[in-house]
């Protein structure tokens, strides 16, 4: 049993497509996921470009021998020690004894870490620039540290003019038998690849931006990734995403609400909130932090430029469900919002005041409107400084 298909004359997909799993990394919800590897069959050398998550070890085991036909892996370039790329290298070193380990230093010593076994006698040491020919290919490495673990190292293929980057330009979810962009509609696809990159390496756009810089010097035919579509006919579509992501400038200007509510009256004040705004032409999306997955409020907070706050006080301290919201979109680094807040309280509402000690350490936050003080459910004069805040929020777009 083999799947495979032909990515160059000279490179073949070998990855695999676990249509089962409904979490990655053990938390976040997906609808499948796909593992990428690479088997380049040069006139020299044959190169494997890493190996995939230990889930799929048969089918990927299978792959590699299919694709091999014969030959025997000559280099193994590990990008990504991470499992879900690296779970399998294990294997695949005892079935080829003399195969190479190409990687970082830092990357070498993981997968010390994950195989308990000492590669020194077999190890290539990759660093920025180094370059490997293989026969027609040369190989050329470029470091891209914190994309997604400081031990990443991109591949820059200079005949077939391919990026493998790593997990950079992956997304969430299975394939469904696609490999190349063109196969599948962008949009459709685009909150996958923006959940997945902004809970993933949301963080690290600093270290992003330098890695699209080094990427705008190549001629660039093919973007392999490690998750999710070959990029080939959408390369500047999805860079330009990159480009906002990585710098922290929201997509779409427009206002998010994330709410809990207890017994209705926050939520009441963020639909009437969204009401208003709607009304008043700006783009308003509502979600209930206590029963939406975090990892799509990540990603809703990087697509809007305002994100309004509204929660309950309890046990004198902002709602849980949104304290933890609150505590994701510090340890993301959401940076260049604009929030505006809507505190509730039956007796002691102070959730406002924590919200901004909270937020406080977010770079080039700013502040909407004033706080909205409710008791326990919105009185007229919560709905005049709702107006007030929609009229607020659109004049700050
Ligand atoms: Fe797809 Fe960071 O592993």
């Amino acid at each position: 049993m083999h799947i495979v298909r032909k990515v160059t004359d000279d490179i073949t997909w070998i990855g695999s497509d676990d249509s089962k799993v409904r979490t990655f990394e053990d938390h976040y919800p997906v609808d499948g996921m796909t593992y990428n590897s690479y088997l380049l069959k040069d006139t020299e050398k044959t190169v494997l470009f890493d190996t995939c998550d230990k889930s799929q070890n048969k089918i990927f085991l299978d792959n590699l021998k299919y694709a091999l036909d014969g030959r025997k892996p000559d280099i193994i370039v590990v990008h990504h020690a991470e499992p879900d790329h690296s779970a399998t290298l294990g294997f695949v070193m005892s079935l080829y004894p003399d195969a190479k380990i190409a990687s970082s230093a830092q990357a070498k010593k993981m997968i010390e870490q994950f195989t308990g076994v000492d590669i020194s006698d077999r190890h290539i040491l990759l660093k920025e620039g180094t370059e490997i020919s293989t026969g027609k290919h040369t190989l050329k490495f470029i470091s891209a540290p914190m994309v997604h673990w400081p031990e990443v190292m991109m591949t820059y293929d200079s005949c077939d003019k391919i990026l493998f980057s790593a997990d950079a330009f992956g997304k969430f979810g299975s394939r469904n038998g696609k490999l190349f962009d063109g196969e599948v509609s962008f949009d459709s696809e685009l909150e996958n690849h923006r959940r997945y990159y902004t809970n993933i390496v949301g963080k690290y756009g600093t270290q992003v931006m330098s890695v699209l810089k080094k990427a705008g010097l190549l001629d660039i035919k093919l973007i392999c990734p490690l998750h999710g579509y070959i990029w080939r006919d959408k390369i500047s579509d999805i860079i330009e995403k990159y480009s906002k992501w990585a710098s922290y400038e929201p997509e779409i200007k427009g206002a998010f609400i994330a709410y809990s509510s207890v017994y209705g009256g926050t939520q009441e004040a963020a639909e009437y909130l969204a009401n208003k705004l709607s009304e008043n032409g700006v783009d308003a999306l509502i979600k209930d932090v206590s029963h939406t997955d975090k990892s799509y409020l990540i990603s809703s907070s990087f697509k809007y430029s305002n994100i309004v706050i509204a929660t309950t006080t309890y046990n004198c301290e902002i709602f849980e469900t949104m304290n933890e919201f609150l505590s994701c979109l510090v340890s993301h680094a959401v940076k260049n919002r604009k929030y505006s807040i809507i505190e509730n309280g039956s007796w002691a509402p102070a959730a406002g005041k924590l919200i901004k000690e909270k937020l406080d350490g977010l770079g080039g936050s700013e502040y909407v409107g004033n706080t909205v003080t409710i008791k326990s459910f919105p009185s007229d004069e919560n709905l005049a400084e709702l107006d007030k805040l929609a009229s607020d929020i659109k004049s700050s777009l």
